[in-house]
Protein backbone atom coordinates (compact mmCIF):
# COMPACT_ATOMS: atom_id res chain seq x y z
CA UNK A 1 0.00 0.00 0.00
CA UNK A 2 2.64 2.30 -0.15
CA UNK A 3 1.97 4.86 -2.91
CA UNK A 4 4.76 7.09 -2.81
CA UNK A 5 7.08 4.30 -4.54
CA UNK A 6 4.70 1.97 -6.29
CA UNK A 7 4.38 2.19 -10.31
CA UNK A 8 0.69 0.78 -9.84
CA UNK A 9 -2.03 2.69 -10.39
CA UNK A 10 -3.63 4.08 -6.80
CA UNK A 11 -6.79 3.81 -5.89
CA UNK A 12 -8.42 5.75 -2.90
CA UNK A 13 -11.48 4.03 -1.21
CA UNK A 14 -13.43 6.20 0.80
CA UNK A 15 -15.21 3.75 3.28
CA UNK A 16 -14.74 0.28 4.87
CA UNK A 17 -16.85 -1.48 2.48
CA UNK A 18 -17.45 -4.65 5.30
CA UNK A 19 -17.85 -7.62 3.82
CA UNK A 20 -16.82 -6.47 0.17
CA UNK A 21 -13.46 -5.64 1.21
CA UNK A 22 -11.82 -9.14 0.47
CA UNK A 23 -12.65 -8.55 -3.75
CA UNK A 24 -10.45 -5.08 -3.25
CA UNK A 25 -7.63 -6.79 -0.58
CA UNK A 26 -6.98 -9.56 -2.33
CA UNK A 27 -5.62 -7.50 -5.45
CA UNK A 28 -2.08 -6.85 -6.08
CA UNK A 29 -2.18 -5.37 -8.82
CA UNK A 30 -3.39 -1.90 -7.26
CA UNK A 31 -2.36 0.49 -4.80
CA UNK A 32 -4.76 0.93 -2.37
CA UNK A 33 -5.19 3.45 0.34
CA UNK A 34 -8.27 3.17 2.24
CA UNK A 35 -10.34 4.85 5.03
CA UNK A 36 -10.74 1.87 7.29
CA UNK A 37 -13.55 3.14 9.94
CA UNK A 38 -16.74 2.54 9.09
CA UNK A 39 -17.65 5.81 8.61
CA UNK A 40 -17.33 8.62 6.17
CA UNK A 41 -14.04 9.76 5.64
CA UNK A 42 -13.03 12.81 6.25
CA UNK A 43 -12.77 16.26 3.62
CA UNK A 44 -9.26 16.56 4.61
CA UNK A 45 -8.11 12.53 4.72
CA UNK A 46 -9.36 12.69 1.07
CA UNK A 47 -8.66 15.87 0.01
CA UNK A 48 -4.36 14.64 1.00
CA UNK A 49 -4.90 11.24 0.06
CA UNK A 50 -5.98 11.29 -3.46
CA UNK A 51 -2.97 13.33 -4.73
CA UNK A 52 -1.85 11.13 -7.46
CA UNK A 53 -4.83 8.32 -7.60
CA UNK A 54 -6.06 7.51 -10.55
CA UNK A 55 -9.08 5.93 -9.37
CA UNK A 56 -11.60 6.95 -6.37
CA UNK A 57 -14.45 4.65 -5.10
CA UNK A 58 -17.13 7.41 -3.27
CA UNK A 59 -20.45 7.37 -1.84
CA UNK A 60 -23.29 9.88 -1.57
CA UNK A 61 -21.97 11.39 1.12
CA UNK A 62 -18.22 12.39 -0.39
CA UNK A 63 -18.90 15.54 -3.08
CA UNK A 64 -17.33 15.28 -5.93
CA UNK A 65 -16.18 18.43 -7.07
CA UNK A 66 -13.37 20.50 -8.67
CA UNK A 67 -11.82 20.99 -5.33
CA UNK A 68 -11.39 17.25 -5.34
CA UNK A 69 -10.43 17.23 -8.74
CA UNK A 70 -7.92 18.95 -8.61
CA UNK A 71 -6.97 17.51 -5.49
CA UNK A 72 -5.65 14.62 -6.73
CA UNK A 73 -4.08 16.19 -10.41
CA UNK A 74 -5.04 14.80 -14.16
CA UNK A 75 -4.15 11.53 -12.98
CA UNK A 76 -7.36 10.56 -11.73
CA UNK A 77 -9.38 8.76 -14.48
CA UNK A 78 -12.26 6.81 -12.87
CA UNK A 79 -14.72 7.88 -9.88
CA UNK A 80 -16.76 4.72 -8.73
CA UNK A 81 -19.44 5.84 -6.69
CA UNK A 82 -21.13 3.15 -4.37
CA UNK A 83 -24.65 4.47 -5.31
CA UNK A 84 -27.01 4.61 -8.13
CA UNK A 85 -28.10 8.62 -7.10
CA UNK A 86 -25.00 11.17 -8.63
CA UNK A 87 -26.63 14.50 -7.04
CA UNK A 88 -22.81 14.58 -5.57
CA UNK A 89 -20.65 14.57 -8.46
CA UNK A 90 -20.59 17.45 -10.47
CA UNK A 91 -21.02 15.39 -13.67
CA UNK A 92 -20.46 18.34 -16.64
CA UNK A 93 -16.96 18.40 -14.54
CA UNK A 94 -16.38 15.01 -15.21
CA UNK A 95 -16.77 14.87 -18.87
CA UNK A 96 -14.98 18.02 -19.18
CA UNK A 97 -12.14 16.56 -17.65
CA UNK A 98 -12.17 13.07 -19.37
CA UNK A 99 -12.86 11.01 -16.14
CA UNK A 100 -15.18 8.36 -16.44
CA UNK A 101 -18.23 7.74 -13.88
CA UNK A 102 -19.25 3.95 -12.47
CA UNK A 103 -22.11 3.90 -10.48
CA UNK A 104 -24.66 1.15 -9.27
CA UNK A 105 -28.24 0.87 -11.39
CA UNK A 106 -30.23 -2.24 -11.48
CA UNK A 107 -28.85 -3.65 -8.26
CA UNK A 108 -30.85 -1.70 -5.84
CA UNK A 109 -34.41 -1.42 -7.64
CA UNK A 110 -35.88 -4.43 -5.60
CA UNK A 111 -34.88 -3.22 -1.91
CA UNK A 112 -35.85 0.32 -2.88
CA UNK A 113 -39.28 -1.01 -4.63
CA UNK A 114 -39.68 -3.14 -1.39
CA UNK A 115 -39.13 0.06 1.21
CA UNK A 116 -41.83 2.13 -1.03
CA UNK A 117 -44.37 -0.07 -0.56
CA UNK A 118 -43.67 -0.43 3.10
CA UNK A 119 -43.73 3.43 3.33
CA UNK A 120 -46.49 3.50 2.04
CA UNK A 121 -48.66 0.66 4.66
CA UNK A 122 -47.01 2.33 6.81
CA UNK A 123 -48.25 6.08 6.18
CA UNK A 124 -51.86 4.96 5.13
CA UNK A 125 -52.32 3.47 8.15
CA UNK A 126 -51.04 5.32 11.07
CA UNK A 127 -47.69 3.42 11.82
CA UNK A 128 -46.03 6.15 13.15
CA UNK A 129 -48.47 7.06 15.74
CA UNK A 130 -49.49 3.66 16.62
CA UNK A 131 -46.28 2.56 17.12
CA UNK A 132 -44.81 5.05 19.17
CA UNK A 133 -48.23 4.19 21.32
CA UNK A 134 -46.77 0.91 21.71
CA UNK A 135 -43.47 1.37 22.25
CA UNK A 136 -43.94 4.35 25.39
CA UNK A 137 -46.26 2.10 27.15
CA UNK A 138 -49.48 3.43 26.11
CA UNK A 139 -50.83 0.77 24.94
CA UNK A 140 -53.14 -0.01 28.20
CA UNK A 141 -54.24 3.99 28.28
CA UNK A 142 -55.67 3.68 24.61
CA UNK A 143 -59.42 3.81 24.55
CA UNK A 144 -60.37 1.42 21.43
CA UNK A 145 -63.07 2.57 19.38
CA UNK A 146 -64.42 1.44 15.62
CA UNK A 147 -62.37 4.27 13.49
CA UNK A 148 -59.84 5.41 15.72
CA UNK A 149 -56.64 4.65 13.95
CA UNK A 150 -58.36 3.99 10.77
CA UNK A 151 -56.70 5.42 7.47
CA UNK A 152 -56.85 5.27 3.81
CA UNK A 153 -56.72 1.35 2.77
CA UNK A 154 -54.50 0.76 -0.06
CA UNK A 155 -55.99 -2.16 -1.68
CA UNK A 156 -58.93 -2.40 -3.07
CA UNK A 157 -62.36 -3.84 -1.75
CA UNK A 158 -65.79 -4.48 -3.02
CA UNK A 159 -66.75 -0.95 -1.70
CA UNK A 160 -64.06 1.12 -2.98
CA UNK A 161 -63.20 -0.81 -6.53
CA UNK A 162 -60.92 1.84 -7.70
CA UNK A 163 -56.83 2.95 -7.12
CA UNK A 164 -54.60 5.00 -8.68
CA UNK A 165 -51.08 5.01 -8.41
CA UNK A 166 -48.92 8.02 -9.43
CA UNK A 167 -45.45 7.33 -10.18
CA UNK A 168 -43.43 11.02 -10.11
CA UNK A 169 -40.43 9.15 -12.41
CA UNK A 170 -41.22 5.70 -13.55
CA UNK A 171 -37.87 4.15 -14.39
CA UNK A 172 -36.76 0.83 -13.10
CA UNK A 173 -37.81 1.22 -9.29
CA UNK A 174 -41.33 2.92 -10.18
CA UNK A 175 -41.75 -0.62 -12.39
CA UNK A 176 -40.50 -2.73 -9.68
CA UNK A 177 -43.05 -1.12 -7.38
CA UNK A 178 -45.92 -1.11 -9.38
CA UNK A 179 -45.21 -5.09 -9.57
CA UNK A 180 -45.78 -5.39 -5.92
CA UNK A 181 -49.11 -3.67 -6.20
CA UNK A 182 -50.77 -5.47 -8.82
CA UNK A 183 -52.21 -7.57 -5.90
CA UNK A 184 -53.27 -4.74 -4.11
CA UNK A 185 -56.17 -4.42 -6.69
CA UNK A 186 -54.66 -1.38 -7.79
CA UNK A 187 -56.38 -0.47 -11.02
CA UNK A 188 -55.36 2.91 -12.24
CA UNK A 189 -51.19 4.07 -13.27
CA UNK A 190 -50.45 7.56 -13.93
CA UNK A 191 -47.04 8.73 -14.50
CA UNK A 192 -44.50 11.40 -15.44
CA UNK A 193 -40.87 13.01 -15.16
CA UNK A 194 -37.65 13.23 -16.95
CA UNK A 195 -36.83 11.61 -19.92
CA UNK A 196 -36.67 8.12 -18.51
CA UNK A 197 -40.30 8.57 -17.63
CA UNK A 198 -41.22 9.92 -21.16
CA UNK A 199 -44.14 8.08 -22.55
CA UNK A 200 -44.18 4.69 -23.73
CA UNK A 201 -47.25 3.37 -25.64
CA UNK A 202 -46.30 0.24 -26.09
CA UNK A 203 -44.88 -0.27 -22.82
CA UNK A 204 -48.04 0.97 -21.16
CA UNK A 205 -50.37 -1.12 -23.43
CA UNK A 206 -48.23 -3.98 -22.57
CA UNK A 207 -48.29 -3.44 -18.75
CA UNK A 208 -51.98 -2.70 -19.09
CA UNK A 209 -53.04 -5.91 -20.97
CA UNK A 210 -50.57 -7.98 -18.92
CA UNK A 211 -52.15 -6.98 -15.44
CA UNK A 212 -55.54 -6.25 -16.77
CA UNK A 213 -55.41 -2.30 -15.67
CA UNK A 214 -58.11 -0.03 -16.60
CA UNK A 215 -55.34 2.52 -17.44
CA UNK A 216 -51.86 3.14 -17.49
CA UNK A 217 -50.66 6.78 -19.02
CA UNK A 218 -48.39 9.19 -19.01
CA UNK A 219 -50.19 12.51 -16.96
CA UNK A 220 -49.60 15.95 -16.39
CA UNK A 221 -48.31 16.63 -13.03
CA UNK A 222 -51.77 18.39 -12.59
CA UNK A 223 -53.31 15.32 -13.20
CA UNK A 224 -50.59 13.52 -11.21
CA UNK A 225 -51.50 15.65 -8.11
CA UNK A 226 -55.33 15.20 -8.24
CA UNK A 227 -55.69 11.75 -9.53
CA UNK A 228 -52.89 9.74 -6.92
CA UNK A 229 -54.89 8.18 -4.45
CA UNK A 230 -50.87 6.66 -3.71
CA UNK A 231 -48.32 9.43 -4.92
CA UNK A 232 -44.48 8.00 -5.30
CA UNK A 233 -41.80 10.09 -6.16
CA UNK A 234 -38.79 8.47 -7.50
CA UNK A 235 -37.52 10.49 -9.68
CA UNK A 236 -33.60 11.46 -9.55
CA UNK A 237 -32.48 15.00 -7.70
CA UNK A 238 -31.05 17.93 -9.19
CA UNK A 239 -31.87 21.81 -10.58
CA UNK A 240 -34.34 19.71 -13.31
CA UNK A 241 -36.63 18.15 -10.72
CA UNK A 242 -36.21 20.81 -7.42
CA UNK A 243 -39.55 20.92 -5.46
CA UNK A 244 -41.34 19.55 -8.13
CA UNK A 245 -43.72 18.73 -5.62
CA UNK A 246 -44.42 22.26 -3.66
CA UNK A 247 -47.64 23.87 -1.80
CA UNK A 248 -49.26 24.23 -5.26
CA UNK A 249 -48.67 20.53 -6.05
CA UNK A 250 -49.88 19.45 -2.94
CA UNK A 251 -52.89 21.52 -2.41
CA UNK A 252 -54.30 20.00 -5.80
CA UNK A 253 -54.00 16.15 -4.03
CA UNK A 254 -56.81 14.40 -2.70
CA UNK A 255 -56.91 14.81 1.11
CA UNK A 256 -56.69 10.49 1.60
CA UNK A 257 -53.89 10.49 -0.73
CA UNK A 258 -50.49 9.12 0.09
CA UNK A 259 -47.16 10.56 -0.73
CA UNK A 260 -44.45 8.46 -0.36
CA UNK A 261 -40.79 10.04 -1.12
CA UNK A 262 -38.16 7.09 -1.83
CA UNK A 263 -36.36 9.14 -4.69
CA UNK A 264 -34.44 12.10 -3.93
CA UNK A 265 -35.30 14.58 -0.78
CA UNK A 266 -34.76 17.48 -3.00
CA UNK A 267 -37.81 16.51 -5.40
CA UNK A 268 -40.21 17.74 -2.18
CA UNK A 269 -40.77 20.79 -0.61
CA UNK A 270 -40.51 19.94 3.44
CA UNK A 271 -42.08 22.56 4.22
CA UNK A 272 -44.97 22.80 2.41
CA UNK A 273 -45.34 18.57 3.08
CA UNK A 274 -45.22 19.98 6.43
CA UNK A 275 -48.24 22.29 6.40
CA UNK A 276 -50.00 19.82 3.68
CA UNK A 277 -49.89 17.05 6.51
CA UNK A 278 -50.49 19.43 9.08
CA UNK A 279 -53.45 21.44 7.89
CA UNK A 280 -55.05 17.75 6.01
CA UNK A 281 -54.35 18.18 2.49
CA UNK A 282 -53.18 14.94 1.95
CA UNK A 283 -53.63 11.90 4.48
CA UNK A 284 -49.99 11.03 5.26
CA UNK A 285 -46.24 10.54 4.00
CA UNK A 286 -43.56 7.79 3.92
CA UNK A 287 -40.00 10.06 3.85
CA UNK A 288 -37.28 7.61 3.10
CA UNK A 289 -35.09 11.34 1.51
CA UNK A 290 -35.46 14.25 3.05
CA UNK A 291 -33.80 17.44 1.93
CA UNK A 292 -30.75 18.65 3.89
CA UNK A 293 -30.07 15.13 5.17
CA UNK A 294 -28.80 13.69 7.25
CA UNK A 295 -28.87 17.00 9.58
CA UNK A 296 -32.49 16.39 10.21
CA UNK A 297 -33.30 16.81 14.19
CA UNK A 298 -35.94 16.17 15.97
CA UNK A 299 -37.63 19.62 15.98
CA UNK A 300 -37.54 19.39 11.80
CA UNK A 301 -41.26 20.18 10.40
CA UNK A 302 -41.53 16.90 9.25
CA UNK A 303 -40.36 15.07 11.81
CA UNK A 304 -42.93 16.74 14.35
CA UNK A 305 -46.03 15.32 11.70
CA UNK A 306 -47.54 12.92 13.44
CA UNK A 307 -48.90 11.15 9.86
CA UNK A 308 -45.15 11.40 8.53
CA UNK A 309 -43.23 8.00 8.97
CA UNK A 310 -39.44 8.63 8.26
CA UNK A 311 -36.71 6.36 7.79
CA UNK A 312 -33.05 7.27 7.43
CA UNK A 313 -32.49 7.02 3.69
CA UNK A 314 -32.36 2.80 4.29
CA UNK A 315 -34.15 2.51 0.77
CA UNK A 316 -31.19 -0.01 -0.45
CA UNK A 317 -30.08 -1.11 2.75
CA UNK A 318 -30.56 -5.18 3.02
CA UNK A 319 -27.74 -7.56 3.09
CA UNK A 320 -27.85 -8.82 -0.61
CA UNK A 321 -28.39 -5.27 -2.37
CA UNK A 322 -25.28 -3.96 -0.39
CA UNK A 323 -23.45 -6.56 -0.87
CA UNK A 324 -24.35 -6.26 -4.94
CA UNK A 325 -23.49 -2.55 -4.68
CA UNK A 326 -20.34 -2.60 -3.38
CA UNK A 327 -19.06 -5.61 -5.37
CA UNK A 328 -20.57 -3.66 -8.62
CA UNK A 329 -18.82 -0.41 -7.81
CA UNK A 330 -15.48 -1.99 -6.96
CA UNK A 331 -16.11 -3.56 -10.46
CA UNK A 332 -16.34 -0.36 -12.00
CA UNK A 333 -13.17 1.21 -10.31
CA UNK A 334 -10.86 -1.83 -11.42
CA UNK A 335 -12.41 -1.79 -14.90
CA UNK A 336 -11.37 1.61 -15.25
CA UNK A 337 -8.56 1.61 -13.72
CA UNK A 338 -6.94 -0.75 -16.17
CA UNK A 339 -8.76 0.96 -18.74
CA UNK A 340 -11.39 -1.75 -19.61
CA UNK A 341 -15.38 -2.12 -20.14
CA UNK A 342 -17.24 -0.98 -16.75
CA UNK A 343 -20.19 -3.23 -15.67
CA UNK A 344 -21.92 0.18 -15.40
CA UNK A 345 -20.92 3.30 -16.64
CA UNK A 346 -22.88 6.47 -16.90
CA UNK A 347 -23.06 8.18 -20.25
CA UNK A 348 -22.95 11.72 -20.14
C1 LIG B 1 -28.57 5.52 -4.16
O1 LIG B 1 -27.81 4.57 -4.36
O2 LIG B 1 -28.50 6.57 -4.76
C2 LIG B 1 -29.62 5.32 -3.13
O3 LIG B 1 -30.22 6.50 -2.79
C3 LIG B 1 -29.06 4.62 -1.92
O4 LIG B 1 -30.12 4.06 -1.22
Amino acid sequence: MSHLTSSKPKVVICRNLGPAMPLLMDRTDLDLVVWGEDSACTRAWLLENIKGATGVLVLLQEMVDAELLDAAGPSLRVVSTMSVGTDHIDLPLMAKRNIRVGYTPDVLTEAVADLSVMLALMAGRNDGVAYSLVKSGDWPKFNWSPFTFCGPQLSTTSSSPSRTVGFLGFGRIGQATLARLIPFGITHVLYTGRSTSAPDSARDTALREKHRLAAVEHASLDRLARESDILFVLTPGGQDTYHLVDSVFLRKMKPLSVLVNTGRGTVVDADALATALREKWIWGAGIDVLEGEPRISADHPLVKEPRCVIVPHIGSATFQTRMDMATRAIDNLVAGVLGGNMPAELVA
